[in-house]
């Protein structure tokens, strides 16, 4: 035989080793198996040897292809799942975050504010209550001296539930008011309680109203309550709560479950008036309901609106910012 097949398959295999793309590997296939090579070339000058020799020739050829091709198949395949490891790698996203501080949420506003006005209560001796959103017509109205016919119901804008019954006795309670009634029917005297809660009223939302919105009522009743103890109450909160430099005013105003009733405003330590809440001696009419006898208890309540404070404290124009919770907007507080 003319050719060293051993050597042919020794250095096919060397350069196929060293190789380093697949499309290397194919080209130097086409050389040594390819029409021109030398392995094709010595398959053609077989016919010229005797039967003996030509088998025995045309038997190591065939050897050394097929090794050559099971070399190359090695290879390829040894250099594919390389590169696509490299490619793997080159394309691979980063997706982990470097920071250099846990990320922490915050709660909401009215949370806050909600929480630091419970936490000024309880510190001024106060208890928390709470009373359900949905409530009876009688808790919300009629045991708060509000009978059907009253003219202040038209004016609390009242959205009722309508669940298959009589539906005017059921609503989504228009003020934390009703608490009072529950706290008085639920414990004796003396009573000192504050109630945060959510209120619903038939409003359209804008940079001041929204139908849902939170309040907080405080009701006291103990023996010799007058409204000293309230205006007191009220100053002393104002200083604890806003801070030194704010202070609280009562003006006279009208609701139908305290008599006599205020308005209560503080005043901001550039001089502007707040006007924060309703407060006032809770009506005997409004004891009687809660089965406290005014012969012998006295006390007082007031309510104001937990929203207001937190968009002044943080200094938002727009209520509607509170409710439409972009964290965007929340994570600045
Ligand atoms: N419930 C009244 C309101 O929603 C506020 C209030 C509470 C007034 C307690 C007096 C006493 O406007």
């Amino acid at each position: 035989m003319s050719i060293d097949s051993q050597s042919i398959l020794d250095s096919a295999v060397a350069e196929i080793t060293d190789a380093t793309s697949a499309e290397q590997v194919a080209e130097i296939s086409r050389s040594y198996l390819g029409k021109k090579s030398e392995l094709v070339e010595a398959r053609k000058g077989l016919g010229a040897l005797d039967p003996q020799e030509r088998a025995e020739a045309g038997k190591q050829l065939n050897e050394v292809k097929t090794q050559i091709e099971a070399a190359v198949a090695s290879r390829t395949a040894e250099l594919k799942d390389s590169e696509f490891a490299l490619q793997l790698e080159s394309e691979r996203m980063d997706l982990t975050e470097v920071i250099d501080r846990p990320i922490v949420g915050s709660a909401h506003i009215v949370t806050q504010a909600w929480q630091e006005l419970e936490d000024t209560f309880i510190g001024m001796g106060f208890t928390v209550a709470e009373g359900p959103e949905v409530e009876t017509d009688w808790h919300n109205f009629d045991a708060l001296n509000i009978p059907p016919s009253h003219p202040a119901r038209d004016g609390f804008d009242t959205i009722y539930v309508d669940h298959g019954g009589d539906e005017s006795t059921t609503l989504l309670r228009t003020h934390t008011s009703p608490v009072q009634i529950r706290s008085m029917l639920t414990s004796e005297p003396p009573i000192y309680i504050v109630a945060p809660g959510r209120v619903f009223r038939r409003d359209t939302a804008d940079a001041t109203h929204m139908p849902v919105f939170h309040q907080i009522e405080g009701l006291v009743i103990d023996k010799g309550i007058s409204m000293a103890d309230l205006a007191g109450t009220i100053e002393a909160f104002t200083t604890s709560y806003f801070g030194e430099g704010f202070s609280s005013r009562l003006r006279p105003n009208h609701f139908p479950f305290t008599e006599p009733s205020a308005e209560f405003d503080i005043q901001m330590p550039d001089g502007k008036w707040l006007e924060l809440g309703g407060c006032g001696m809770v009506h005997p009419n409004v004891l009687r309901a809660g089965g406290i006898d005014p012969e012998e208890w006295s006390g007082f309540a007031f309510g104001f609106g937990i929203d207001r404070l937190a968009l002044m404290k943080f200094g938002i124009t727009d209520l509607r910012e509170l409710f439409t919770n972009d964290v965007r907007f929340l994570k600045q507080f």
